[in-house]
């Protein structure tokens, strides 16, 4: 049986910081008010011309470091993105060439901040079924770029960067199980509402696209789906709760994530959290938190870890992994 197994992590976060106290002075909001109700502090925001490839590579690069492999042992790339850099060719093609990377499958995933939970789910099928042994998994955004930095309930609450992670085929169990879900019937509670087939007009017009998002119902949907998550990922594994040594959630807010914890029974230090440094960076925000914990070495090789993220769509999903 063929296992895929997560070999090298990489992240990246772009130079420039944005404070609550610099978003004091842009919009009627608080330093108080931001911790107290999301757990942020502060966020990375990409520089004028600095794109989601660009934040894409840099992660790609650091993991292809880790696991000790070159972009040419590369066979298979999936980027799971919001904010490509163009309509198209997919992210995914624009960073195999920055790779120097010629001929393997490459595309994007968009699942909103579910994104890297179902690109691994995918490149883990394709690692099992043979068509690929070395795929590199990307989570990257810049999703200051559909924010609306005069909107206080929703500029507040997102950042920029990117992360990797090398999923190479093996003998030995790694990733352990992947759960992927979705509801378009919400499709209007979190969304982009124009594109490129549906009020492109009004984009040009006023040259904008900006996320909306009725923050109350997102909050309990978010508690809700991802309570229901950790039970199916426990149940499909025959495990229990007391056997999972990490919980690596999607870094939407503080509360959302101690609600998932208290599910669980675990301590918050056996979660590891940086939206408090980082803030929402949508689908970077599972490969970010992994690869802190394991740069940090908090998490260890042979521990048990569960990914678990819920976004626009509605999306959610997990993954349990042994690391
Ligand atoms: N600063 C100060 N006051 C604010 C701000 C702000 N930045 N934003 C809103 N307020 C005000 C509101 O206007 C409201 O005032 P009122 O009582 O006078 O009407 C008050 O604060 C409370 O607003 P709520 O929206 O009820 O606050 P809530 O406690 O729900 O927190 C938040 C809002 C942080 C957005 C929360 O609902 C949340 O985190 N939602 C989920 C976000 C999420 O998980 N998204 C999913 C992933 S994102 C993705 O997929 C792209």
């Amino acid at each position: 049986m063929i296992w895929s197994r997560i070999t090298g992590t990489g992240g990246y976060l772009p130079e420039k910081v944005l404070t609550n106290h610099d978003l004091e002075k842009m919009v009627d909001t608080s330093d108080q008010w931001i911790r107290e109700r999301t757990g942020i502090a502060k966020r990375h925001i990409a520089a004028d011309g600095q794109t989601t490839c660009d934040l894409a590579e840099v992660a790609a690069r650091r993991a292809l470091e880790a696991a000790g492999r070159s972009a040419q042992d590369v066979d298979l790339i999936v980027v799971a993105t919001t904010t490509p850099d163009k309509i198209f060719p997919s992210t995914a093609c624009l960073l195999q060439q920055r790779l120097d990377v010629h001929g393997c499958a490459a595309f994007d995933v968009q699942a909103v901040c579910t994104g890297f939970i179902y690109a691994l789910g995918v490149a883990d099928k394709f690692v099992r079924t043979g068509s690929a042994r070395c795929a590199l998994v990307v989570g990257a955004e810049t999703f200051s770029r559909i924010v609306d930095w005069t909107d206080r309930q929703t500029c507040v609450l997102f950042g920029d960067g990117a992360g990797a992670v090398i999923l190479e085929a093996g003998d030995e169990p790694g990733v352990l199980s992947t759960h992927m879900h979705a509801d378009g019937a919400y499709e209007t509670l979190l969304h982009v509402p124009f594109g490129v087939s549906q009020g492109y007009d009004k984009v040009c017009e006023h040259h904008a696209y900006y996320v909306e998002m009725r923050g109350t119902e997102v909050f309990k949907m978010a508690v809700n789906t991802l309570g229901r998550i950790v039970d199916e990922t426990l149940e499909a594994n025959g495990l229990d709760r007391s056997q999972i040594d990490w919980l690596i959630p999607h870094q939407a807010n503080i509360r959302i994530i101690q609600a998932t914890a208290r599910k669980l029974g675990m301590p918050m230090d056996r979660v590891v959290v940086t939206v408090d440094e980082q803030a929402n960076t949508s689908a970077a925000s599972v490969p970010l938190a992994l690869d802190t914990a394991v740069r940090d070495g908090r998490v260890k090789r042979g521990e048990t870890l569960l990914l678990e993220a819920f976004g626009g769509g509605f999306t959610w999903g997990s993954a349990l992994v042994k690391f």
